[in-house]
């Protein structure tokens, strides 16, 4: 995919925010801190577009993205931040579950998941729900320069065990490895 242009189209606090019109929607999704913001940007090769920080807990809202004026990608709150106060908690889950039961633009869910750790309740959570919904979707291992390659190897099986899957894919935004992989996994659900 040749990104030529991308642009923030707003954050969306209530369902009454989403975009209206029709085009197809890519979202991220995945544990605060896991890496959501910054896959969005290696991916579109753009620094800061999405919003990344060290404090986990910053993505509040459902941000939206457009790219190439033809389809957007949907920055979704991160769950399982355990400082936040359990109102913002429930409305955090709240609003990125109602968005995935209901939006009917979505055509890939990209679950993330940090290649160092096995995945937290709420990562198994999220991929049954996935699953028993039969919402496209597709998993990656993020953060994977931060390990040798064995440990890697010894993770990714760990993780598709725990996710009963063979598709783990390996990513890193810091040496873009597994970015066409992505690419056309995103590309080949734009098409269908
Ligand atoms: P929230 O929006 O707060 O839920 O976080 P997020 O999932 O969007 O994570 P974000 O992209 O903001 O990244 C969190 C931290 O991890 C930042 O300090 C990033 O620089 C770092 N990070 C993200 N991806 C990678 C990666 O592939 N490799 C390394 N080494 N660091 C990464
Ligand atoms: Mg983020």
């Amino acid at each position: 995919m040749q990104v030529t242009s991308t642009e923030f189209i707003k954050s969306a606090f209530a369902e009454i925010d989403w975009p209206g019109d029709s085009k197809s929607e890519i979202a991220f999704l995945g544990r605060s801190n896991v890496g959501k913001s910054s896959l969005i940007n290696s991916l579109l090769g753009v620094r800061g577009l999405a919003r990344t920080s060290s404090t986990p807990g910053r993505t509040r809202a459902l941000n939206f993205y457009l790219i190439n004026g033809k389809f957007r990608f949907v920055d979704l709150p991160g769950y399982g931040y355990a400082r936040a106060p359990k109102t913002m908690k429930a409305e955090w889950g709240a609003a990125a579950e109602s968005y995935l039961a209901k939006r009917e633009q979505l055509v890939l869910s990209i679950h993330i998941v940090d290649s160092r750790h096995g995945p937290s309740k709420q990562d198994l959570q999220l991929h049954e729900w996935l699953e028993h919904k039969q919402k496209p979707h597709l998993i990656i291992a993020t953060k994977s320069d931060k390990l040798s390659n064995n440990e890697l190897r010894k993770n990714i099986v760990a993780i598709e065990r725990a996710l009963n899957t063979d598709h783990v894919l390996v990513y890193s935004a810091n040496t873009m490895r597994g970015r066409n992989e992505v690419w056309s996994a995103i590309e080949k659900c734009l098409k269908s």
